[in-house]
């Protein structure tokens, strides 16, 4: 099923939002990421395609959405990025579909708002090795945004926090993202 107020708007007007570039290399210089990972409602790839250019692992990026999923796949395929394994996958009903612990790094970005985050990052917990983080990244509540998801269904990073406890996760972290998204704000956590 997909996510509540998970549709997208127009691809240039969405990557304005981000340094995309920034944002992954910040979260990945803190997290020290090496080897697969895999991202939840990849989108158009914002994130992907910096994060393949990021490791040398595999990056599996799941979408609900066959356009976005065909999208990831003709960029990454332009830019000669092999490493990254672009999917239609309703995450909800069906998982990863990925072998538990064998994942490095997991990215949930701009979806904790959806209607089961819990099983989400259960499911993110179950591909992650021991000692593997996952990175969770959400439009912030406390200044204006121009996107994002109803305030009242748009998860706080003490929610985020709890969740992730409530899971497995520890060593939550808050990393500071802002000179890259003015508009978010971004946890690790590790398995
Ligand atoms: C708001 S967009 C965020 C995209 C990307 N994470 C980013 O930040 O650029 C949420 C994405 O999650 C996808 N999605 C929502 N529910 C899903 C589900 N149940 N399974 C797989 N993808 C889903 C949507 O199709 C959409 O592309």
């Amino acid at each position: 099923m997909k996510g509540r107020e998970s549709g997208m708007p127009e691809e240039d007007y969405w990557q304005s939002f981000f340094d995309a570039d920034g944002v992954v290399e910040t979260l990945f210089d803190a997290a020290g990421v090496a080897g697969d990972l895999v991202e939840f409602g990849c989108g158009y790839g914002t994130f992907t395609l910096p994060a393949a250019r990021c490791t040398r692992g595999v990056v599996t990026a799941l979408d609900i959405e066959p356009l976005m999923v065909a999208r990831v796949r003709q960029k990454a395929e332009a830019q000669a990025l092999h490493n990254v394994r672009a999917e239609i996958r309703d995450f909800v009903s069906q998982g990863t579909g990925l072998v538990s612990a064998t994942q490095s790094h997991a990215m949930i970005f701009n979806l904790l708002h959806l209607e089961q985050p819990l099983a989400l990052l259960r499911e993110a917990h179950r591909t992650l090795h021991c000692g593997g983080t996952v990175a969770v990244m959400h439009w912030r509540s406390d200044v204006p945004t121009p996107r994002g998801p109803s305030l009242d269904i748009r998860p706080r990073p003490e929610q985020c926090q709890a969740w992730l406890y409530a899971v497995g996760f520890t060593d939550i972290r808050q990393v500071d993202v802002q000179a890259f998204s003015p508009y978010h704000f971004a946890l690790l956590a590790t398995r």
